[in-house]
């Protein structure tokens, strides 16, 4: 299993939107998947319709729970460990109190490295402990960077994060992807002009497949489908593309 964190400290880039189509493409690919969802919010288990859990991601963390017991199908080749909602927000606090509480995620995920071809972690965008649970837990990081004046900055901050994490706890996890998302070349120069600079920070670590707005996109959540359940082929094309992208790394 290749685990990679769906990072960013801010709200409203597409994490999740990433998060669950890049699922469902490499699902499509015939890859079993496994979603950690690490924000509170609870929008991946609410998208994907799948039932309010016993055991949530909030008892792994905090008592040290078996993960195999979160986990449920949520499509074909898609599977999730659901985030236990408002409680998570309360870990970094139970946390602390614990023994190495940075690598909690990464021993849970070792028990069903064998059961899943990748994992995605969707995370929260603010900057707490529940980060560094994610970085240390992961292989590769996807950074989803949106199309706005301040995106680049604000994914220099990411890169910083990442790098201080890695040092702290010698990790090998490194970007694996910066992805733009909302891209929409046609209407601004702004698009034009942050994928010039993710370029020039980033290099060949700037996916060549941005995710385009996409209106189907922001309706996806409502219907609680995938682009491949609503049968759009503009996501599907970006989302399938993304996924060979992925696949390539790891
Ligand atoms: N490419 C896109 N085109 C149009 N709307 C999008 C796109 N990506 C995401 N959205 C919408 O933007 C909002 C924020 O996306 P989301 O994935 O929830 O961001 P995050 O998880 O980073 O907070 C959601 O309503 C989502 O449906
Ligand atoms: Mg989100």
């Amino acid at each position: 299993m290749k685990t990679f964190a769906v990072v960013n400290n801010k709200g409203g880039v597409g994490k999740t939107t990433v998060t669950v189509n890049l699922a469902a493409a490499l699902a499509e690919e015939g890859f079993k998947v496994l979603i950690v969802d690490m924000d509170m919010q609870d929008n991946v288990r609410i998208w994907l319709n799948a039932p309010m859990p016993k055991v949530s991601l909030f008892d792994v963390l905090v008592n040290d729970e078996n993960i195999t017991k979160t986990i449920t199908k949520v499509r074909d080749n898609i599977y999730l460990c659901p985030s236990g909602g408002e409680d998570l927000g309360a870990v970094p606090y139970l946390l602390k109190e614990k023994k190495n509480p940075a690598t909690k995620l990464k021993l849970a995920l070792e028990q069903v490295q064998n059961m899943y071809d990748y994992c995605l972690i969707d995370c929260s965008p603010s900057r707490t402990l529940l980060h560094t649970v994610a970085l240390v837990a992961s292989d590769f990081i996807l950074i989803p960077v949106n199309m706005e004046w301040l995106s680049s900055v604000g994914s220099a901050q990411v890169k910083k994060t990442i790098a201080d994490v890695k040092e702290k706890y010698n990790l090998e996890t490194d970007i694996g992807l910066i992805i733009p998302t909302f891209v929409d070349r046609r209407r601004s120069k702004i698009t034009d002009e942050v994928i010039d600079d993710l370029k020039l920070q980033y290099k060949d670590k700037l996916s060549p497949i941005p995710i385009r707005v996409n209106s189907k996109l922001s309706e996806a959540p409502a219907y609680g489908m995938t682009v491949f359940e609503l049968k759009d082929q503009k996501g599907i094309e970006d989302f399938s593309d993304l996924a060979k992208e992925v696949i390539k790394i790891g």
